[in-house]
């Protein structure tokens, strides 16, 4: 169904007037500057509003300039992006803020096109960006507006396939506001947050209730259509906590895999689950380790859901006398307690010490 003329600019009228009413303050509405909003659109894909906002202080706080976070060292990013997940974007987005400073000097580009050329920046951040800090005229189409377009407008095919999104981003395109595509964008988004929320939404209250498709059909739990899946892999850790004293060995992982550039312990994945490092003796460090310190299990299994990854982890401790001579494992140093906390670890790893009582 697309609407005419003179139904989007009623659409859009209805619109801005209920965002009039009932937007959330929030901090990045309130200004017009490229890198604030940009970071709080990576943070907002990471997480819900209420949980980001203490992110978002923290890195407007820590890194005022894109000049700032240009200058971070990676790891301390890497800190406070901690307990939000998904380190790539943290790192893309340090990266990307050397590349503003270096290419464009310290300038972001104004347009969705030449935003979405920097790295970590999609379609959607591109978008946003370019219509809240620069009022280009293209419309922002996250999970939210999806959802609001599809139910309101009847858009019946699958969001994540190639064609729905066209079909989508037809609409949105009539949909978006000439004359004022930030506070349309902002709007949308705010709609589908607040009123057209996924589950059981309270469309009694709606003001486009005597208009939506989806509400004359009851069909609000049908749409948006999402037919892609996710391919979960299951994995198996077996980690090995290497204490002495106060001391407890860690190492930054690297390569092609979760968590890189953050730290945790000596790794042993198998492929299925293990009920004792007596199933793991073919990793030659580990009987090296095992020799050298006393075993202590710590009897909980963890899990912990990743994006396309639902991990099942166990924990060890070895424990070491201070006087032993230690082999440790390749690319693993000994750190003390004060380092230890600093340093950025996923927060299964975190959550570990501190219930271990070791932070
Ligand atoms: N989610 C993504 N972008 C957002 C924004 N600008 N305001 C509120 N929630 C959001």
């Amino acid at each position: 169904m697309i609407p005419d003329h003179f139904q989007v600019i009623d659409f859009n009228r209805k619109l801005k007037s209920w965002y009039s009413q009932n937007h959330r303050p929030l901090p990045w509405r309130e200004t017009k500057d490229p890198y604030k909003i940009w970071l709080s659109e990576v943070i907002l894909q990471q997480t819900r509003v209420a949980q980001g906002m203490p992110y978002y202080e923290r890195f407007v706080d820590q890194y005022p300039t894109v000049f700032d976070l240009a200058e971070a060292d990676e790891r301390d990013v890497l800190r406070l992006w901690q307990g939000l997940g998904y380190y790539s974007r943290a790192r893309n987005m340090h990266f990307t803020a050397k590349q503003v400073v270096e290419d464009f000097a310290g300038s972001f580009p104004n347009t969705a096109e030449g935003l979405s050329k920097l790295k970590g920046l999609g379609h959607y951040t591109a978008a946003a960006v370019a219509s809240f800090a620069f009022d280009e005229v293209v419309p922002a189409i996250d999970g939210n507006v999806y959802r609001v377009m599809a139910r309101i407008f009847g858009i019946q095919s699958d969001m994540l396939s190639n064609e729905g999104k066209k079909e989508f981003a037809l609409l949105a395109r009539q949909l978006v506001s000439k004359d004022d595509p930030a506070t349309y964008n902002q709007a949308m988004i705010e709609f589908g947050a607040l009123q057209c929320v996924p589950v059981s939404p309270n469309c009694s209250v709606c003001i486009f209730n005597d208009r939506c498709f989806a509400n004359a059909r009851q069909m609000q739990g049908q749409l948006p259509v999402k037919i892609k899946k996710l391919t979960v892999r299951k994995r198996y850790l077996n980690y090995f906590m290497i204490r002495r004293g106060d001391e407890l060995a860690m190492v930054e992982r690297y390569g092609k895999d979760i968590w890189k550039g953050l730290y945790d312990f000596y790794l042993v994945e198998s492929k299925g689950p293990v009920d004792s490092p007596d199933d793991l003796t073919s990793d030659e460090p580990l009987r090296l380790l095992l020799v050298q310190g006393r075993l202590r299990e710590i009897p909980k299994l963890y899990s912990h859901i990743l994006t396309h990854q639902k991990l099942q982890v166990r924990f060890w401790w070895i424990e070491m006398q201070q006087t032993d001579k230690i082999d440790l494992p390749q690319g693993m140093a000994f750190y003390s307690k004060s380092a230890v906390e600093v340093l950025p670890k996923p927060i299964l790893i975190d959550t570990v010490l501190k219930e271990e009582k070791f932070l």
